[in-house]
């Protein structure tokens, strides 16, 4: 006796998620052996995604080093890890580093640190970024070196410290974590964007000049990281369907799924990534393919939210 019609719809559906979930099983396990024993230098990894990072290439097995510019949030980072840590897979004690990336006199000192210790580097996430955010005109020359130490002469010192090693040693990867914002200009990010820019620009070039030594550049660019005590809200049952499937663009991206991605690019050795919802991703087509028309809904929202009275 056959199936009867009506419940082939549901078992083909449940054999697809039963498929995707042993798929996406395998291939979590897949990426956690790629990073097995690896030195992974992670800079600024106690803001909200380099903390998930952190967890992610811990639980895998990496030989952490952890950057930060903040040594207690550092050392409860560590006691977190560890105190988490599963006695039946083999884990590492995280290297702690104090690294304040816009004060560059002290980052190649970080890289020898790490490389006297370790002796070489896998894998290098520039994470660490600075923002700032309102009119070009009343941000300092001042704040805006600052940024620029921060988000781009930062992370080049610290990756043209690790290059060579990689480079003789035939192997390595380096990732940047960038934001749209690196590829198309938003108002009152000057700064930001400004640096997001040269930092993608820095490594575009750099992918090609590395890739006969084996070393792989990848970049990964979410739009909008959700804060990590954000959660979609509860309502009526047609505004939670609404939400659960907008909750990306309502809500962004959670640090927990770009750290996973960062892992995954990792592992497939990626070489770009781009983590955004249609909105955000259209705009950068936009951007490229129709810029007047980009340039004139960009000056709209900024009249709007000029036109809009000012709170308190
Ligand atoms: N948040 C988003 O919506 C978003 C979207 C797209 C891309 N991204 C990118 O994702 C990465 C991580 O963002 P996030 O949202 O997790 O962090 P975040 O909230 O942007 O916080 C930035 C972190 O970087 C640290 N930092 C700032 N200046 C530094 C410096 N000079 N040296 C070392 N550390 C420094 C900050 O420390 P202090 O707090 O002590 O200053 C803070 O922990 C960044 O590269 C960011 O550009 C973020």
């Amino acid at each position: 006796m056959g199936v009867p019609a009506v419940l082939m719809l549901p078992l083909v559906l449940l054999g697809i998620s039963g498929l995707l979930f042993i798929y996406q099983e395998v291939s979590n396990l897949w990426s956690k052996s790629a990073v097995q024993n690896k030195v992974v230098v992670i800079t600024d990894a106690i803001s909200g995604l380099g903390k998930e990072c952190a967890r992610v290439f811990h639980t895998s097995g990496a030989r952490l080093v952890l950057c930060g510019k903040n040594w207690e949030r550092l050392q409860s980072l560590h006691d977190a890890l560890i105190s988490v840590a599963d006695p039946s897979k083999q884990t590492f004690t995280p290297k702690l580093v104090l690294l304040d990336l816009s004060d560059i006199s002290c980052v190649q000192d970080v890289a020898k640190e790490v490389l006297d210790c370790y002796g070489c580097v896998d894998i290098l996430i520039n994470n660490a970024s600075m923002k700032v955010k309102g009119p070009a005109h009343k941000i300092s020359l001042e704040l805006d070196k600052k940024i620029m130490d921060a988000n781009y002469f930062g992370p080049i010192t610290l990756t043209k410290a690790l290059l060579p090693n990689m480079i003789s040693r035939r192997t390595g990867q380096i990732v940047l974590v960038n934001n749209i914002q690196g590829k198309l200009g938003i108002p009152f990010r000057t700064a930001y964007a400004a640096a997001k820019h040269a930092a993608l620009g820095f490594f575009d070039c750099l992918r090609a000049e590395v890739e006969e030594y084996d070393v792989i550049v990848s970049t990964v660019s979410p739009s909008f990281i959700r804060s990590y005590h954000v959660h979609p809200g509860q309502g009526n049952w047609e505004a939670s369907i609404w939400k659960f499937f907008f909750r990306r663009l309502t809500y962004g991206v959670h640090p927990v799924d770009v750290a996973e991605e960062v892992m995954r690019t990792v592992r497939r050795k990626k070489q770009e990534v781009f983590l955004a919802n249609p909105i955000p991703k259209a705009a950068v087509y936009l951007r490229t393919f129709f810029p007047e028309v980009f340039f004139a809904v960009v000056a709209c929202g900024v009249k709007e939210k000029l036109n809009v009275p000012e709170e308190g």
